[in-house]
């Protein structure tokens, strides 16, 4: 059985697909079996992996709705061990056309079960907001990982997210748990940053990691470049946080 890990934090930028693309990738260097599932229309993540997006006949947008179309519209990436299913823009209408639906919460959770044996980790790109899609992503793994971003309202919002977090867990997904909370983009020179991980670490004492992923430009380049970070500039600051941050998930198995 794959580990099913959920990226959500419904603020915006705060290091979601960042952080999906580069645990992911740091993984796949370890030889783990890797799926990247995009689900969110921005198509960030599948992007930043060198997917043309637009010429990508399946996706999950067309698997959700014939699962006969998963395995076409699962892609390669340039580490053997990571694949990715792309998402498309098209995904912005899928909350509207499931909302009358039945089962609709278990769309992206029967597809992850469908191909899920192929793989040890599966990660799931939420977009920034709490929809339908959100929640499909929410039931269809048992570790939601939560990045939060060392700025001023950082755990604004997560109030949110947790309700629906405990939600999901009482109605749809009993297996969901808190895997983790990562601090993204820290900056070292700002005091700010400091505040804000003593706030945090204090809210999650168990659940934050260890690992601060550092503010740092090559993680911000590397996507530009259609690579993870890991073969981008495996030297940088960011990449080597994200090995270790790789690490830790290794060890929460
Ligand atoms: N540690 C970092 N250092 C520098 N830049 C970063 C870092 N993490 C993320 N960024 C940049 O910040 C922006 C937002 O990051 P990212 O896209 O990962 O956030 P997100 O939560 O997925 O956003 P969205 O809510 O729009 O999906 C991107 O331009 C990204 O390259
Ligand atoms: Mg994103």
């Amino acid at each position: 059985m794959a580990r099913t890990i959920i990226v959500a934090n419904q603020k915006g930028g705060v290091g979601k697909t960042t952080t999906t693309v580069n645990l992911a990738a740091s993984l796949a260097v370890m030889e783990k079996k890797v799926l990247i599932v995009d689900c969110d229309p921005q198509a960030n993540a599948s992007s930043g992996l060198g997917i043309d997006v637009g010429e990508q006949e399946d996706n999950l947008y067309t698997a959700m709705f014939d699962e006969t179309r998963v395995r076409d519209a699962v892609c390669e990436t340039e580490l053997p061990y990571l694949h990715v299913l792309p998402s498309t823009h098209d995904l912005v209408g899928a909350d509207l056309e499931l909302v009358d639906r039945r089962e609709r919460e278990f769309y992206v959770a029967n597809l992850v079960e469908s191909i899920g044996e192929k793989y040890e980790y599966i990660f799931l790109d939420c977009p920034p907001s709490l929809g339908l899609v959100t929640i499909n992503a929410l039931c269809a793994g048992r570790e939601l990982l939560i990045p939060l971003q060392c700025e001023y309202y950082a755990l604004e919002g997560i109030a949110q997210l947790l309700q629906t977090y405990e939600a999901v867990k009482k109605r749809l997904n009993r297996r969901l748990e808190i895997m983790g909370v990562v601090l993204t983009m820290f900056d070292k020179r700002n005091r700010l940053s400091f505040q804000v991980e003593r706030e945090v670490r204090t809210y999650f004492p168990e659940k934050t990691f260890a690992t601060k992923i550092p503010r740092n430009v090559r993680l911000s380049e590397a996507p530009s470049h259609g690579k993870p970070a890991i073969t981008y500039d495996i030297r940088s600051t960011g990449t080597q946080a994200y090995i270790s941050l790789a690490r830790e998930v290794l060890e929460r198995g």
